[in-house]
C-alpha cells in the first residue's frame, strides 16, 4: 500500500505531483520521493534529457520542504509515497528507482515475489543495487535492456519477468515525452484532464484535476504523451478505446473510495489485503509456508518448546487465537499476556522459550517494553508488526510482517485478520518442524487460500448485517459469548462495540455466563453468541437457552445451513464453513460490521472515537 502519482501535461509537474502526494499520504507516509524531466527549453545544446530525483524520509511535507529549496521546472514527471514492505524507511529505500545506468526512474506499489532471484541475476551482469527494497529490480532490469533496446520494448520485456504484484509508473530521459505504466493486481487510474493525464493509484490523487477517469484493468498497461493516451497489452499491442467515466466523488470521499469512514473501507479492504499478507508465503505442494524474517532464527525455533505471546487490546485478542491454533497444531505449550502486565511479572523464561509479540503499530509503549524486558532475560524475541521499520520491528531479533497496508481508523480491523493469518501461517510453520503430517499442512494452507473469497461472501451480505446491527443499536449494554476458537473473537466484537459506539459491552467465554454475569440478563440486556458449527457447538446451545429463560434478546452467528440455533434466536447471521481453528477470521467479520453499522447509526465520529489514540505510544 503505497500512494503513486505520474503527470505529463502543460501544468508545472512539481506542484500536481506533490498535491497527488499529500492526498495520497494516507496510504503511506513514512518516505516519499519525486522525479522530474528536465524541460527541453532548459537543455543546453547537448540536448541531453535527465532526471532529477529528490526523496526524503518522513511526511510529504519534509519533501516539500526539500524541493523548495531547489525548484525545477518540468512538464512531466513521477512521484511515490511509500509504505515500506521490503527495507526500513530511508531515502535510499524510498521510491522513485533508479538503474544504475541513468536510463530509468520508477514508482512502484506491489510487491515483487521473485525481486531475490532477478536481483541475483542481474548482479552477476555486473550491476549495483542501492537498496533494500524488491522494487529496484524493476528499474535494474529494465536498464539493463535498454542497454540495446528502447525504453518500450525494455519496460513490456520486463513486466514478462515480473512475479507478484505491482502498479508501476516509469520514465526515461532517452525516451523524454513519454510516461509507461502496468497494472497486475495493484490498482492503477488514470485522469484525463485538457492535454494532461494524471496516472494515480486511487482517485484522491486527482480529483482536484478532473473528474474523468480511464480504470486501468489487470494485466494492462498504458503508454502516455503530451498528445495522449494508448492502453496496451503486456505484449505492447494496442487495445481499443475505453469508455472515460466520470467521477461523483469529492476530494474527502475520493481518500476513502467512496467509503462513509476509513474503518468502512478498512473492512471492505479485507480481501484484497490478506491476500496481500499471504502473497509468497504458501508453499502448498511441499505443505510448508516461506517467512522470509524468520530465516535468520528457523534453527532456533526448532527447539522452542514454549512460547509466549505478547499484545494489547485487538492485538491480544488475536494472540489467544494463535494460543488456541500453535498447541493444537503445532504442540508447542503457549502462555497469553496482556504486554502491560507481562513487563512487570516474574515470567518463567527459559532458552527453550521464544516470546513473539503483535503490534499493528509496532510502537506501542507497553509492548516495546515486553520486548526489552524479554531481551534483558536472554529470551528469543519474534514481532508480529504491520508497520515495517517500527520500533518494536527493529527491536525484536526476527518477525513477521502483516503487509496489510496502513490502518487509518482507530479500531482495528484489517490489522486483526491479517494478524490471524499470520498466525495460522506460523503454526504450520512450526507444525511442520515437528509432528504435522504433509497432508495437514496442505489442507490448511489451501483452506487458507480460500479465506479472501469467504470474507468477500460476507462482504457481500452486509446489507442484512446492517439491518440487525441497527436493531440493536439503542440497547445500552451487551455481551458477546464465544467458546475455544471464538471466544477470542467475542473479546474482540465487545472491543470493537464499546471503543465506536460507547456502548457497555463484555465478550465472554459462553461457559462463563453461568459463573456470574447472567446475573445482568434480563429484556434490556442482549447477548450476541458466536455458535458456528465446530467442535463446541452443541455447548453454544446451551448458553443461548440460559439466556433465553431469563427473558434475553439473542443474535447468533451460525455457520451457513445452520438449522436448530436458527431457530432459537431473535436475529441470525451466517458465515461460510472453513476449518475450525480458521473460523475467527470469518466469524470477526460480521462483529466488525455490527459494530459499525451501530456507531454509524447513532451519529459517532466512528474514525476517531474519543479518548482514544491510534498508537499508544505511552505506558
Ligand atoms: C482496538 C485497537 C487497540 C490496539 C492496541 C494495540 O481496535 O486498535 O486495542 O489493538 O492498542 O495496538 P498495536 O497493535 O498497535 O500494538
Amino acid at each position: 500500500m503505497c500512494g503513486i502519482v505520474g503527470y505529463i501535461g502543460k501544468k508545472d509537474a512539481q506542484e500536481v505531483l506533490l498535491e497527488g502526494l499529500k492526498r495520497l499520504e494516507y496510504r503511506g507516509y513514512d518516505s516519499s520521493g519525486i522525479a522530474l524531466m528536465k524541460d527541453k527549453e532548459d537543455l543546453s545544446e547537448k540536448k541531453q534529457f535527465f532526471l532529477k530525483v529528490i526523496k526524503a524520509v518522513g511526511k510529504v511535507m519534509c519533501l516539500e520542504e526539500k524541493l523548495s529549496k531547489e525548484k525545477l521546472s518540468s512538464h512531466i514527471g513521477i512521484a511515490h509515497t511509500r509504505w515500506a514492505t521490503h527495507g526500513k524507511p530511508s531515502e535510499k529505500n524510498a521510491h522513485p528507482h533508479q538503474d544504475d545506468g541513468g536510463y530509468v526512474a520508477i514508482v512502484h506499489n506491489g510487491i515483487i515475489e521473485n525481486y531475490k532471484e532477478l536481483k541475483e541475476k542481474l548482479e552477476k551482469r555486473g550491476h549495483t543495487f542501492v537498496s533494500e527494497t524488491d522494487s529496484e529490480v524493476i528499474a535494474q532490469c529494465i536498464g539493463d535492456k535498454m542497454k540495446t533496446k528502447s525504453f518500450e520494448e525494455a519496460f513490456f520485456l520486463t513486466l514478462k519477468e515480473l512475479r507478484g504484484a505491482y502498479a508501476v509508473v516509469a520514465v526515461s530521459p532517452s525516451d523524454p515525452e513519454k510516461i509507461l505504466a502496468a497494472r497486475f493486481s495493484s490498482p492503477l487510474v488514470l485522469g484525463v484532464g485538457k492535454e494532461e493525464y494524471i496516472l494515480a493509484s486511487d482517485v484522491s490523487a486527482l480529483v482536484e484535476y478532473t473528474d474523468k477517469v480511464v480504470y486501468i484493468e489487470d494485466n494492462e498497461a498504458v503508454l502516455l504523451t503530451p498528445q495522449g493516451y494508448s492502453l496496451r497489452t503486456f505484449s505492447n499491442r494496442a487495445k481499443g478505446e475505453r469508455k472515460i467515466e466520470t467521477l461523483e466523488w469529492s476530494s474527502d470521499q475520493a481518500k476513502k473510495e467512496g467509503f462513509a469512514h476509513y474503518m468502512l473501507k478498512e473492512i471492505f479492504q479485507q480481501p484484497h489485503a490478506l491476500t496481500d499478507t499471504m502473497r509468497g508465503r504458501i508453499l502448498l505442494e511441499e505443505g510448508m509456508v516461506r517467512l522470509g524474517g524468520l530465516s535468520s532464527v528457523e534453527k532456533k525455533l526448532r527447539n522452542i518448546t514454549k512460547i509466549v505471546l505478547v499484545g494489547c487490546g485487538t492485538a491480544r485478542c488475536a494472540s489467544l487465537v494463535g494460543e488456541y491454533m500453535i498447541e493444537e497444531y503445532a504442540g508447542i505449550s503457549v502462555e497469553v499476556e496482556y504486554a502491560h502486565e507481562f513487563r512487570y511479572k516474574k515470567s518463567l523464561l527459559d532458552k527453550k522459550t521464544a516470546v513473539i509479540v503483535l503490534s499493528q503499530s509496532g510502537e506501542t509503549a507497553d509492548t516495546l517494553a515486553s520486548v526489552r524486558e524479554a531481551k534483558r532475560k536472554g529470551v528469543l524475541t519474534l514481532g508480529i508488526v504491520n508497520v515495517v521499520g517500527s520500533t518494536i520491528a527493529r527491536e525484536t531479533d526476527a518477525g513477521i510482517y502483516n503487509h496489510a497496508g496502513p490502518e487509518i481508523a482507530v479500531a482495528s480491523t484489517k490489522a486483526f485478520t491479517s494478524q490471524l493469518i499470520v498466525l495460522a501461517l506460523l503454526t504450520v510453520y512450526l507444525g511442520r518442524q515437528r509432528g504435522m503430517s504433509l497432508v495437514m499442512g496442505k489442507r490448511i494452507l489451501r483452506e487458507i487460500q480460500t479465506l479472501p473469497r469467504k470474507i468477500q461472501s460476507i462482504l457481500d451480505d452486509a446489507k442484512k448485517i446492517k439491518k440487525v446491527a441497527e436493531k440493536y443499536s439503542a440497547f445500552e449494554s451487551m455481551f458477546f459469548l464465544g467458546r475455544k476458537y471464538n471466544y477470542p473473537v467475542a473479546l474482540e466484537g465487545s472491543i470493537k462495540l464499546k471503543e465506536i459506539s460507547y456502548i457497555h459491552a463484555e465478550g465472554l467465554a459462553t461457559g462463563e455466563l453461568k459463573h456470574g454475569p447472567i446475573a445482568m440478563i434480563d429484556k434490556n440486556f442482549p447477548s450476541f453468541f458466536l455458535a458456528l458449527n465446530d467442535s463446541v457447538y452443541e455447548k453454544s446451545v446451551t448458553g443461548i437457552e440460559e439466556v433465553k429463560a431469563r427473558s434475553g434478546k439473542t443474535i447468533a452467528l451460525v455457520t451457513k445451513g445452520d438449522k436448530k440455533v436458527s431457530k432459537m434466536v431473535d436475529d441470525v447471521l451466517e458465515i461460510p464453513k472453513t476449518l475450525e481453528m480458521l473460523t475467527p477470521i470469518l466469524s470477526v467479520i460480521p462483529l466488525q460490521l455490527f459494530s459499525y453499522y451501530i456507531a454509524s447509526k447513532r451519529n459517532l465520529d466512528v474514525d476517531k472515537p474519543r479518548n482514544l489514540a491510534k498508537s499508544v505510544t505511552v505506558e
